[in-house]
């Protein structure tokens, strides 16, 4: 099952076949479709056997946090409180080297167990943190876009930085790995209420630097946080102006979450061209509120999921397309979800935010084989729906909503298996 079109946009986005094939190269699709075409087609083609499972796109996560797995299911805080408490000390805790690479192996391991071949991963503070975390995501084979967090006030002294040091340090980051495989880099204020002036002038002149380049942060998550924004930038208009004034907005711009947005500010970043990241679970968890949907459909803003480990549920993009849906369903002006638009938020979405739509997404010729395997364990309740299933859409309503991490069998990114899992 794919989605070769934008459901938001066309009708005839879901392709999904009952006895399906997909014909890869080793690194290329040459073909998806019924099994009997494709087979009379590739004769000669070595054959993967895997009658029972689902074959979707591989899953694209446009937000999530490397140092934040250990805070998962950290409850009762809102988001400026659970920073304070949580999650900044567990930041500064993962300091060395080996504590960092052993870190990254489980991260990493875990986005490719939950069926994600690729995600723009917000790093560490911490130059040897991240370093490391590049290091490894190097060798996973995963699409990893990542980048040294920034920030010089209102954090915590171990996870501060200076102006100077923040350039010396993305630069080699730089060097060392933008463009190096799988792997891009993307420079990454925490958010204008931990970023000096100077310090976003900086990004804005980092980013210019080298071609490619990508920029992630988070806006308008949190009503405390936006009024705090505009307190320590009363000469900017909105949020997002704290971010444009200094060059940051644009094509290759990533905004998590973006819940409390004015029409101002998001018919502006319609017509830059930039990327929302949208984490159901995170806005959940942390009670930060439910994502304008509409709103960023008519303004033509694009997004993707993300899971936002540690304040998401989670590494599941099944999960977090399952509560997009029912985010959706709890406004009044929510945008009414079908199983083919949580399978293209998952996937072709998330590539379209990474700029990477005419590598990844979907089953079509010419693309890379980035797939997952989702094979209903025995004796679950996904399996007992199943059987009962009609059609291929049913299928996929009840995999978002049962299928997790236990599922996922296989996880392939180029034609190249990044993990495997055997059922009992
Ligand atoms: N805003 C600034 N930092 C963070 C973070 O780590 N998580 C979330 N959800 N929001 C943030
Ligand atoms: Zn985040």
């Amino acid at each position: 099952m794919h989605t070769p079109a934008n459901p938001f946009e066309s009708d005839r986005a879901f392709a999904a076949y009952a006895d399906g094939a997909l014909v890869f190269d080793g690194k290329k699709i040459l073909a998806c479709g019924a099994y009997a075409t494709v087979r009379k087609e590739h004769p000669d083609a070595e054959l993967l056997d895997h009658r029972g499972a689902f074959l979707l796109p591989g899953f694209v996560d446009t937000h999530v946090h490397f140092p934040q797995l250990t805070i998962i299911g950290s409850m009762g805080l809102p988001l400026l409180e659970w920073l304070k408490q949580r999650t900044f000390p567990a930041e500064a805790a993962l300091g060395g080297v080996q504590a960092a690479e052993t870190a990254a192996d489980i991260f990493l391991e875990r986005l490719a167990a939950n069926g994600t071949t690729a995600a723009v991963v917000f790093g560490s503070h911490l130059f040897d943190a991240q370093d490391a975390f590049f290091r490894k995501a190097l060798s996973s084979g995963l699409r990893i876009t990542s980048g040294l967090v920034l920030g010089d006030q209102n954090l915590i002294p171990e996870l501060e930085t200076t102006t100077e040091r923040a350039q010396e340090e993305t630069t080699e980051l730089i060097s060392r790995y933008h463009g190096a495989e799988h792997i891009r880099y993307a420079v990454t204020p925490r958010f204008s209420v931990s970023c000096s002036r100077p310090l976003l002038e900086l990004c804005g002149e980092l980013m210019g630097g080298e071609p490619g380049l990508f920029f992630q942060t988070h806006i308008n998550e949190n009503i405390q946080e936006v009024a705090l924004v505009r307190s320590l930038f009363p000469e900017c208009r909105d949020y997002f102006d704290t971010y444009e004034k200094y060059g940051l907005a644009g094509r290759h711009s990533i905004f998590a979450h973006n819940l409390h947005v004015s029409e101002g500010e998001l018919s502006r970043m319609g017509a830059c061209g930039c990327s929302v990241a949208h984490c159901p679970s995170s806005n959940a968890f942390l009670g930060s509120g439910a994502f304008p949907m509409a709103r960023h459909l008519q303004h033509g803003v694009r997004f993707g999921v993300g899971c936002d480990v540690g304040a998401g549920s989670g590494f599941s993009l099944l999960n977090e397309s399952l509560r997009a849906y029912e985010t959706q369903m709890l406004r009044d002006d929510g945008y009414r979800l079908s199983p083919k638009h949580l399978l293209y938020l998952s996937g072709a979405a998330g590539a379209e935010v990474m700029g990477l739509a005419d590598r990844i997404g979907d089953f079509s010729p010419g693309k890379e084989a980035d797939f997952v395997l989702i094979q209903p364990p025995r004796s679950s309740t996904l399996s007992a729906v199943l059987e009962q299933t009609q059609s291929c859409e049913a299928a996929l309503g009840a995999l978002f909503t049962l299928a997790r991490e236990e599922s996922v069998v296989a996880t392939y990114v180029a034609g190249r298996r990044v993990f495997s899992h055997e059922l009992d």
